[in-house]
């Protein structure tokens, strides 16, 4: 196949919901994809964080290709043997009690609003004050399907499809009077990504997730946290909230947990988990066995790398600072570990770095028109970093020869973290 008889294919035959790149990816391994003119990619964006452990990694591929002779699916109307050792390993670095798994992030958001308002309602008939309504973030990203676009902050996702589910408030981003000025008896659940993701790699304050999580003790309402981009291992901890010394009520994960195949999963805790019975919530493919075998593997490796993941993501970091103090382009470096983001102070600019590298066999991904964005797989060494790095301040510099001199007494933003 060649690409130009792809790209035919796909407008005749699909629906025009993407705008790809004009890439035809034959086969990937390690650090590396090839595509079908045998040009090799380094991937620093893992599928939107999802081949966490590069391409072919072969202690995924030797698990995928034992259990797919064994058993693929079986629905879960019956029991297989890796639904409860994948929750237990998942609840036992989480600090959360059950999980429920399903097949992708926005199915593991969906659950998880769900089981909030039906905990909530267990809450209700015990005498309490009716609790149903959403606290959600401005320029929050939660998935696709109504439920998470109803509790994504973002007009451009939300605007076809009107009307969304009700019972939505939005908090402007990292604002604690706001959220402290909207929050009251009749909140449920306040529902954030502990870093916003295709927001522009956001980290929640540690002052803004506190105070979530007091308000939410103080009246019963629960927090959810959204790790499904910035959890299992991506900022060096398992989960991004163990930075900031809080545990959520509900979790969701999803994108790196069965190393490419499709598998989420929303955690809670036991309290929580009584608002749920057999026969509310379920799924025909979610949790089967050969995407929980997959995942307890990844689990495993996962454990023997969160200090690296630190530590080039560390290097990595400073790399990007130091080439801040070069290019007045850059407004903000942002993120942790290897979820990292650029801030430029144009969508031309960014747009034009993410094809430059993809000239240079470099792969990283613009979001937010203004913000590069950074998720490479876990296990790229400091030469890797290096190379993208290299890259980078060449296609910046190109950019900045292109433009018409910057005006004298133009200051560039600070740092977040
Ligand atoms: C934070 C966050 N939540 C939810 C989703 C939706 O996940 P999926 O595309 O697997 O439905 C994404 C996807 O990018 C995400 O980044």
């Amino acid at each position: 196949m060649n690409l130009a008889t792809v790209i035919r294919s796909e407008e005749k035959w699909l629906l025009p919901t993407y705008d790809r790149q004009k890439v035809l990816f034959e086969k990937g391994r390690g650090l590396y994809l090839w595509d079908s003119r045998g040009n090799r990619y380094l991937d620093f964006l893992s599928g939107i964080g999802v081949n966490a452990l590069g391409h072919s990694h072969p202690a995924i591929s030797s698990t995928l290709k034992k259990q797919a002779g064994r058993l693929i699916h079986v629905s879960n109307l019956f029991f297989h043997e890796y639904q409860a050792e994948l929750a237990k390993r998942l609840t036992k670095i989480s600090g959360l009690d059950r999980a429920f798994f399903c097949n992708s992030g926005t199915e593991a958001w969906e659950g998880a609003l769900k089981l909030a308002r039906a905990y909530a309602r267990t809450q209700n008939n015990n005498g309490h004050k009716a609790k149903w309504r959403l606290l959600a973030l401005e320029n929050s990203f939660h998935g696709r399907t109504f439920g998470s676009l109803a509790t994504t902050g973002q007009e451009k996702y939300r605007h076809p499809f009107t009307p969304l589910v009700p019972g939505v408030g939005f908090v402007a981003f990292n604002d604690v009077e706001d959220l402290k000025r909207q929050f009251d008896g009749s909140v449920c659940a306040i529902c954030l990504e502990t870093i916003q993701g295709e927001g522009g790699i956001r980290p929640l304050t540690p002052e803004f997730l506190q105070v979530a999580r007091e308000l939410a003790d103080r009246t019963g309402a629960l927090l959810i946290l959204d790790e499904i981009q910035c959890g299992l291992g991506r900022t060096g901890r398992y989960f991004a909230y163990q930075h900031y010394g809080i545990q959520p009520d509900i979790l969701t994960v999803a994108k790196p947990l069965a190393a490419g195949l499709p598998l989420g999963a929303l955690l809670t805790t036991n309290r929580v988990a009584g608002g749920m019975h057999p026969g509310m919530h379920g799924t025909t493919f979610g949790g089967g066995p050969l995407a929980c075998a997959v995942a307890i593997e990844f689990l495993r490796t996962l454990d023997g790398l969160l200090d690296h993941i630190q530590e080039v993501g560390d290097y990595f970091r400073a790399g990007l600072e130091d080439m801040r103090t070069r290019h007045t382009s850059i407004q903000e470096i942002r993120g942790m570990g290897l979820m990292l983001g650029m801030e430029l102070d144009s969508a031309d600019t960014a747009k034009a770095a993410v094809q430059q590298l993809l000239q240079k066999g470099i792969l990283i991904n613009r979001t937010q028109e203004t913000v590069l964005r950074f998720l490479p797989p876990y296990i790229i060494q400091k030469k890797h970093v290096d190379e993208v790095v290299r890259a980078l301040d060449s296609a910046l510099s190109a950019s900045a020869a292109k433009r018409p001199p910057m005006r004298a007494g133009k200051t560039t933003k600070r740092s977040l973290r």
